[in-house]
């Protein structure tokens, strides 16, 4: 295939510098997204006057059939040409002859390439959109089920405070919430056309870049051609946000990976989401949950390698450029591959009520409520977190739980201790004790999932 640009040079590159140069193995992905953007494109030059109506329908039709033809699989992209721009224009004409050559007519590479990078991201925010909420419905089914089950809470990973596990998986269907609303948001920002800036100055000709815009569900041109080539920012901010959604991804993945142990035994994980030991018999490991922990890295690295890129750059187009489309693609496709796995394996994780009750009882994670024992009796909380501390250290020198400890050794601290303390130190009650709009007490567990099942449309 003819060098697009064999002109100024005759076009013989060295072998090496011309796959060094190539693009077309990552960029064929944006194919569909190309072709649809030359529709536009031909369009407008037709209704613009610049092109023939009827040469604007041929190179329509043209292209409609080199779309069909690839997803019948009687075309084929060539991985020796140079990028996905070149092969679609290059079959064109092969096809059309000399009205092929006109489609690139008040066109550069610069803009092309910046709108197929738009419309593709487009297609798989759709994607993602779809996934997070089918991960979130995940998320309300299980915390549905799981209202009852007393676990402790952790701060420093030591036992802190008692609370539900449903109240612990609703806190994610809170992260997961931010990250559709990220999606969106970068949606908007990113709906901005940049076909027709040209090469970076715009163009001589009649264009109508509103009528382009509009034709591909754009909100807007882009307002400054300089710009419209040179900016990636919504690759940064795509990047940046698929990257807090691993961050969320992982950081779930590591409580599963800790409550799959032993040690933890909060919930087993089906055996469809684990794996076993070549060597150790007994072993059933939580290898997905770590691959997504461990693809997290994979991610961040995406996102420092496109600042790093930009970072320098003068205006206008650069070909350092090129180098934002495979870490976008590869983000976009782990975050994809993440939940794709995620979802099943929330779904067919079995959690295990015993074992976070037993856990529960042990930590004396009720030491606060005893506290607010006394503080509701007129101690003041700061003393009465002193008597508590000073209880704990008692209980744990004779190796007993604070609900385990006689009344009259309770009165030897304070003399306000009565029998009813104990019904207050219970682990359930002191879930249920905590009213405060967002806490962990059933009213509040009860409203966050009346508030989920609205979102996602669900009978609550
Ligand atoms: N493959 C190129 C890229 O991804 C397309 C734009 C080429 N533009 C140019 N002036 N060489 O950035």
């Amino acid at each position: 295939m003819e060098k697009l640009w064999a002109g100024r040079t005759d076009g013989a590159i060295s072998a090496a510098a011309e796959s060094f140069n190539a693009s077309i193995s990552f960029d064929q992905k944006m194919i569909r997204q190309d072709i649809t953007g030359s529709m536009a494109h031909a369009a407008m030059l037709a209704a613009q006057g610049i092109i023939a109506p009827a040469e604007g329908d041929a190179i329509i039709a043209g292209l409609e059939g080199i779309l069909s033809d690839l997803e019948s699989g009687a075309l084929t992209v060539d991985p020796k040409a140079e990028d996905v721009h070149s092969f679609v224009e290059g079959v064109l004409t092969e096809r059309l002859g000399d009205l092929g050559r006109k489609l690139h007519t008040a066109r550069s590479r610069n803009d092309q390439v910046a709108l197929d990078v738009r419309l593709y991201l487009r297609d798989e925010d759709e994607k993602l959109k779809d996934q997070l909420l089918s991960l979130l419905k995940t998320v309300y089914e299980k915390a549905s089920e799981t209202r009852d089950f007393v676990m402790p809470g952790y701060t420093h990973l030591q036992r802190a405070q008692p609370v539900t596990f449903a109240h612990h998986l609703l806190a994610y269907a809170q992260m997961f919430k931010r990250d559709l609303s990220w999606l969106s948001d970068a949606g908007k920002r990113m709906n901005i056309c940049p076909l027709g800036a040209c090469a970076l100055a715009g163009t001589t000709f009649d264009t109508d870049r509103f009528f382009t815009a509009e034709k591909l569900g754009f909100d807007a041109p882009a307002a400054n051609s300089l710009d419209a080539v040179s900016d990636r920012d919504f690759v940064v901010e795509h990047l940046a946000l698929f990257s807090q959604m691993m961050m969320h991804l992982s950081r779930f993945c590591e409580e599963i990976v800790l409550w799959s142990s032993w040690e933890f035994g909060f919930v087993t994980l089906s055996d469809a989401f684990t794996t076993g030991s070549s060597i150790m018999p007994q072993k059933k490991n939580p290898d997905m949950a770590e691959l997504i922990r461990g693809k997290t890295g994979r991610v961040y690295g995406d996102l420092m390698g496109i600042l790093t890129t930009l970072k320098g750059l003068p205006l206008a187009y650069n070909k350092d450029m090129q180098e934002d489309k495979e870490a976008l693609f590869d983000a976009a496709e782990t975050v994809g591959a993440c939940l794709t796995v995620f979802t099943p394996m929330l779904a067919t994780l079995t959690p295990k009520p015993e074992a976070m009750k037993k856990a529960a009882g042990k930590g004396f994670i009720n030491a606060t409520d005893l506290a607010d024992y006394l503080t509701k009796k007129g101690v003041p909380f700061r003393s009465a977190y002193k008597i508590t501390g000073q209880i704990v250290t008692h209980c744990i020198e004779k190796g007993i739980t604070l609900e385990e400890m006689p009344l009259t050794d309770y009165k030897t601290f304070s003399p306000l201790f009565e029998e009813d303390l104990y019904t207050e130190i219970d682990l359930l009650t002191c879930v249920k004790k905590r009213v405060s709009y967002g806490s962990t007490g059933p009213d509040s567990v009860k409203t966050q999932l009346a508030d989920l099942a609205s979102f996602l449309g669900l009978p609550s």
